[in-house]
């Protein structure tokens, strides 16, 4: 994308009966992404990361699905999503079930199903635990505090970076890793029987370790002008992970923009779909301002 392929009025406008993935590139195109997906090439993305409207919770702002219906609804748009997905691509859904008469809907589950039967793999589920999230009192449970981002892959082998997103190792090295026992310097079988081994000893003298499942980010605070903004944060670890520079990010469900703005700050082609014309140029011009800063500093 950043080897001169950047057209800054090119955004809306693309010929919709093309099959020729290049014209799709670095674009939001307004519309439903069931219509639009249909127009993508095949086999043509590297990794799709979305946050669709979580049933009717925001039914106010940009409209919604009701629970009971959101299987059937999202169903032909993941059918679309897997066609465009390249073998070794990965689809990354943000959601997180409402509560309905006092207790969680079952919608995620059974939607999690539903795409396993469609050919999906669930090869994963990552927590977004939000750091900031505010306190509050309910009767019956405590303040939510994550959400979903299920993985899910065409195929077993995908394209996977993981030292991209190492971490430091963190304080308990220190300590841990000053006091080997025998049972560490060797690959040990957890005691506990979890059929879990480990070597502790391999992990001296390292800074950087992997994450854990569980991706701590702060919830978006400023205003955004959307209701339901990620943070810019969330794709990023994601695009990190699962794709490549040049590499193609799809988000169909775009909002504000953030996945784009993610995929540009990290030299991956977008292509974004929102069926809002509001919010689709919002996201035009949160992606404007990127892109005018980085040929800013082409240009230094
Ligand atoms: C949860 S928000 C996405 C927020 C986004 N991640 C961000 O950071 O701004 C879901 C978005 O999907 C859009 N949307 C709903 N149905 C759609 C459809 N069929 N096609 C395209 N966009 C749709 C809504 O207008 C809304 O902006």
């Amino acid at each position: 994308m950043m080897s001169g392929k950047i057209d800054l009025h090119s955004n809306q406008q693309v010929n919709t009966q093309s099959s020729c993935l290049n014209e799709w590139e670095n674009k939001v195109i307004l519309g439903d992404c069931l219509e639009v997906l249909q127009k993508i090439p095949d086999c043509s993305i590297n990794l799709i990361v979305t946050s669709p409207p979580y049933a009717d919770s925001r039914r106010s702002t940009y409209g919604g699905i009701s629970p009971d219906n959101y299987v059937d609804w999202f169903l032909p748009i993941a059918n679309e999503l897997k066609r465009v997905l390249k073998d070794d691509g990965t689809f990354i859904l943000n959601i997180k079930e409402k509560v309905v008469s006092c207790e969680r809907h079952t919608y995620v589950i059974e939607l999690i199903l539903a795409l396993k039967k469609q050919g999906w793999l669930w090869t994963e589920e990552y927590i977004w635990h939000k750091k900031n999230c505010a306190p509050g009192k309910w009767s019956n449970r405590f303040r939510d505090a994550w959400e979903r981002c299920l993985q899910f892959n065409k195929q077993k082998k995908f394209k996977m970076n993981q030292d991209a997103v190492m971490v430091p190792t963190g304080e308990w090295a220190k300590t841990r890793l000053n006091k080997l026992g025998d049972n560490d310097k060797i690959r040990f079988d957890s005691q506990v029987g979890s059929g879990f081994g480990k070597n502790i000893a391999n992990w001296v003298g390292r800074k950087m370790a992997y994450p854990s499942n569980v991706i701590h980010l702060s919830t978006e605070c400023g205003n955004k002008k959307h209701s339901a903004a990620f943070p810019k944060s969330l794709p990023i670890w994601f695009i990190k992970l699962f794709s490549d520079e040049e590499d193609v990010v799809l988000d169909p469900f775009l909002g504000s923009g953030t996945t784009c703005v993610a995929a540009c700050e990290l030299n991956r082609n977008y292509i974004g779909i929102e069926v809002n014309a509001e919010y689709h140029q919002l996201a035009l011009v949160n992606i404007d301002a990127v892109r005018n800063i980085y040929i800013q500093k082409s240009l230094l």
